[in-house]
């Protein structure tokens, strides 16, 4: 039988500390959960994504007075992607001496910034193998593929799976193609566009499956009502993630309303 002493005490209390603090986690990510607005109709997100699809020509983006060269296939930034580039061109999201990952890197910007910025290093993934190419070129050409005091690790990988096991991220971003609605059966489409809700749920069993936070990380995810969003939220909470909006976006002459959530690993859960 075990001899319960006074030290008892504050553990006992600890305990309770730590249940309070896990109920009001809990009733913080719901308050947060009921927030969110419901999904776009169908017709609406169709209406949004209209526009008539450039993305097999080859385009030019410019930003902060950079040129980027978009071969056929590169996702073209828009008013969404801008709101995490902002952010870590303002060190809204500090990345200097982290270790950063940008899922999804598209044409480069986010890789650029962070060399900017000064990360440490930086992993700039991507599915599209023409993406990371396009991302190497203009990290090179902008940043130097050579900055002291930050390494570059492109790499071709469906979200972590070509991460090395070592990988421990301070900072991830990410613009997911989670609409939830097929805007197109044009496949180069669907995987910068709308694969679905399903891209993030992986994303978030992959970085608590592969330990890849670290213990003070930030996630940093944008997803607009044309995504389910509410579920997007509520399963990142049931993976042990505290979400935060910091950042909320609407545009005049639709109903398109954007969210940028701040992520980090629930201690309390
Ligand atoms: C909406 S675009 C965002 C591009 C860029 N980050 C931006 O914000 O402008 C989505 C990007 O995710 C990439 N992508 C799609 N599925 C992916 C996956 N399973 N793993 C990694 N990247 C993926 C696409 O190739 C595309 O570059």
């Amino acid at each position: 039988m075990t001899d319960r002493t006074a030290a008892d005490g504050p553990t006992s209390q600890t305990g309770t500390a730590a249940t309070t603090a896990a109920a009001e986690a809990e009733a913080d990510a719901r308050a947060l959960i009921d927030e969110l607005p419901d999904t776009l109709p169908r017709a609406e997100i169709l209406a949004i994504n209209s526009s008539k699809s450039d993305i097999h020509t080859h385009r030019t983006y410019t930003y902060n007075g950079w040129t980027f060269r978009l071969p056929p296939g590169v996702f073209r930034p828009g008013d969404t992607s801008r709101i995490i580039h902002d952010r870590l061109l303002d060190g809204t999201i500090p990345v200097e001496g982290r270790s950063y990952a940008a899922i999804g890197a598209g044409l480069g910007v986010e890789a650029v910034i962070a060399g900017v910025m000064g990360a440490r290093e930086i992993y700039a993934a991507d599915i599209h193998p023409d993406s990371v190419a396009t991302a190497t070129a203009h990290y090179g050409l902008i940043v130097g593929a050579d900055r002291p005091g930050t390494v570059f690790r492109p790499l071709v990988s469906n979200l972590f799976e070509e991460f090395p096991s070592a990988a421990r991220l301070d900072v991830i971003t990410f613009n997911p193609p989670a609409v939830s609605t097929r805007t197109s059966d044009d496949p180069t489409v669907v995987r910068n566009v709308c694969v679905g809700t399903g891209i993030v749920t992986r994303f978030f069993d992959q970085i608590t499956d592969r330990d890849l936070l670290a213990p003070d990380g930030v996630i940093h995810l944008v997803v607009s009502n044309t995504s389910e969003l509410r579920d997007i939220v509520a399963y990142a909470v049931r993976a042990g993630f505290r979400p935060e909006i910091t950042h909320r976006r609407t545009w005049a002459g639709d109903n398109c309303r954007a969210y940028l959530f701040a992520l980090r690993h629930d201690h309390a859960a």
